[in-house]
């Protein structure tokens, strides 16, 4: 897979999800489904979307002991999504226990990434919360680098970590970035953020954009823009 703009579905019904699909009728894109959709709708949701032609990431962040872990990935690679996700933090084991899982008597799989420290969580919480006593940076990169031993396809990050993730980890080892937001544009909640054209010079593979296109007046003239920013 190349690289690809990926819309983050962040609706709470099938019924809005599908409205808002329903105007791209030129180009199919790469969408997003998190926690909040899933869960509103059930698994019915991916298939349906897949139904409708667009690959799918199916963002569920999966973090338990790795025989749950292994079981609730086999299920998940049956709904054939196209790239789905766990929390680094789970460690080596479960990383590995999650790939033998997704993975389909007949060998194929969707892509695995690892989240490696949530946006939310900063220096303090890693100190205080977790009893972390190393920068953010370092505990960024060696999740990365245990999700990349583990076998997994490549981390969810910060596009201000794609270039020292792919240094540390190797060039064919996935960055999807999100916090992409265009020049002109509102931040919304995200605080480091980059443009699809400053994410593409700092190689990420796969940007993902939520409320630059969901909340645009013209959702496909703004995703438009994300492909030809990011892509050209
Ligand atoms: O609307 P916005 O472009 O900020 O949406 C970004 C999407 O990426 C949301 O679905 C958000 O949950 C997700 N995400 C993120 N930062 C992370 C991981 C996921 O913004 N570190």
């Amino acid at each position: 897979m190349g690289k690809d703009v990926i819309i983050a579905c962040d609706f709470s019904s099938a019924e809005e999800t599908f409205r808002f699909l329903d105007r791209f009728t030129e180009r199919k894109p790469f969408v997003k489904i998190g926690m909040e959709l899933f869960y509103a709708e059930g698994p019915e949701i991916v298939r349906e979307i897949k139904k409708r032609g667009h690959r799918i990431f199916l963002d569920l962040k999966l973090h338990d002991i790795p025989n749950t872990v292994k079981k609730a990935m086999a299920v998940l690679s049956a709904l054939d999504a196209d790239i789905v996700n766990l929390h680094a933090s789970g460690t080596v084991p479960m990383m590995e226990a999650a790939l033998e899982g997704l993975t389909r008597p007949d060998g194929t799989r969707p892509l695995l990434l690892a989240v490696t420290q949530l946006t939310s969580t900063d220096q303090r919480h890693l100190e205080e919360d977790l009893l972390i006593q190393r920068p953010m940076a370092d505990v960024v990169l060696h999740y990365a680098e245990n999700a990349r031993k583990a076998g997994l396809d490549g981390v969810v990050c910060s596009p201000l970590e794609a270039e020292t993730v792919h240094a540390a980890c190797g060039k064919d080892f996935l960055t999807v970035t999100p916090g992409i937001r265009f020049a002109d544009g509102d931040l919304g909640d995200q605080k480091r953020v980059m443009t699809p054209a400053a994410a593409k010079e700092a190689g990420s593979d796969y940007i993902v954009v939520g409320r630059p296109v969901t909340a645009s007046p013209d959702p496909v003239a703004a995703y438009m823009r994300c492909i030809r920013e990011f892509t050209d």
